[in-house]
C-alpha cells in the first residue's frame, strides 16, 4: 500500500460507555446497552485501522464520561496545531480538559476555544477548505477562530436535521477532492456551496444516512463505514473505493459511528 495513505488516529476505549442522558435524537436512556459488545465492536474498528496500516493512539477513558469514546469531538488537529473542544452539553464538558491534556502531552500547539466547538465532529478538511458545521452543536463564531488558528478558508455548513447534528453524520471526506453527503441534511445555501465545490460528490440516500452510513473514515482508498449502509457501500465501490463494513450497533445508540470514534491527527497539506 502507498505509505502516504497511512494515517494517525486517536481513539478512546468505551470502558465507561452508557446512554445515561439524551442530547441527540438517537439517544434513549431507557433502552438497554451492552457495554461488553460495544467494547468488542470498538476493538474491531481499531483492528481494522491497524490492519490497514494506520497508527492508532489511545486516550485513557474516564469514569462518568460515557460519550468520551467519541474522540472526534475532542478537538481539531491539523499541521501540529490542536484546537481544543468546548462542548455544548454540560454532560460532556469534562471531556474537553482530558483531550486538551492529551494534545499537550503529544506535543501539539494547543489553542483554547472561545466558543462552543465539538472538534472534528463538526470540522472537516476537504478540498483545501475546512468545512465547519453549525446549527446544533458548534457555534457559528467558532468558525472564525478556526480560520485564524489553522489558516485554511472555513466554509460554514448549516445543518438542518436534528438526526444529523454533527457535520460528520451528514458528510464523509473520501479523499482530497471528493466527498459523500446527504443533501437534505443541509440548508439550501449550504447545498449550493457543496454542489459548486464538489460537483462529483457521492450523494447518499436517507436510508444509508439513517444508519449513520456517512459517519465513515476514508484513507483515500479504503472506506470504513457502518455495515448497515449497504447502498452507500455499493455507490463507493462503483467509484473504485474498497469498502469495509463495521457493526457498531451499540455505539449507534448514542448517535455515533466509526468516524465519531476516530480523531484524525492530520499533518496539514492533506
Ligand atoms: N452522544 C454523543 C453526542 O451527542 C455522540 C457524539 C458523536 N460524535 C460525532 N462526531 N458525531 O455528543
Amino acid at each position: 500500500m502507498d505509505a502516504t495513505r497511512h494515517q494517525r488516529f486517536l481513539m478512546c476505549r468505551p470502558t465507561y460507555f452508557a446512554v445515561d442522558y439524551a442530547i441527540n435524537p438517537w439517544m434513549d436512556p431507557t433502552a438497554p446497552v451492552d457495554v461488553d459488545l460495544a467494547i468488542r465492536q470498538w476493538e474491531q474498528l481499531r483492528q481494522t485501522y491497524r490492519d490497514l496500516g494506520h497508527a492508532v493512539e489511545e486516550i485513557t477513558p474516564l469514569p462518568g464520561l460515557p460519550d468520551m469514546v467519541f474522540a472526534a469531538n475532542g478537538g481539531t488537529v491539523l499541521g501540529g496545531r490542536a484546537m481544543a473542544a468546548q462542548f455544548r452539553a454540560p454532560q460532556r464538558a469534562d471531556e474537553a480538559p482530558a483531550y486538551r491534556a492529551w494534545f499537550e502531552a503529544a506535543g501539539f500547539e494547543v489553542h483554547h476555544p472561545k466558543h462552543v466547538n465539538e472538534g472534528e465532529g463538526d470540522i472537516l478538511l476537504a478540498g483545501g477548505h475546512l468545512l465547519a458545521g453549525t446549527g446544533f452543536r458548534t457555534a457559528h463564531p467558532a468558525h472564525a477562530q478556526l480560520q485564524e488558528v489553522f489558516g485554511y478558508p472555513v466554509l460554514t455548513m448549516q445543518l438542518v436535521d436534528p438526526r444529523f447534528y454533527h457535520l460528520d453524520t451528514a458528510l464523509t471526506v473520501l479523499d482530497e477532492h471528493t466527498i459523500a453527503y446527504l443533501p437534505e441534511a443541509f440548508s439550501p445555501g449550504s447545498q449550493a456551496v457543496l454542489r459548486r465545490l464538489f460537483p462529483d460528490a457521492v450523494l447518499a440516500s436517507m436510508a444509508d444516512a439513517a444508519v449513520l452510513g456517512l459517519n465513515a473514515v476514508s484513507d483515500g482508498q479504503h472506506v470504513v463505514l457502518p455495515a448497515q449502509a449497504t447502498g452507500l457501500a455499493a455507490q463507493l465501490r462503483e467509484r473504485g473505493y474498497q469498502t469495509i463494513g463495521i457493526d457498531l450497533s451499540e455505539l449507534r445508540k448514542a448517535g455515533g459511528g466509526p468516524k465519531c470514534c476516530t480523531l484524525r491527527l492530520l499533518q496539514g497539506g492533506e
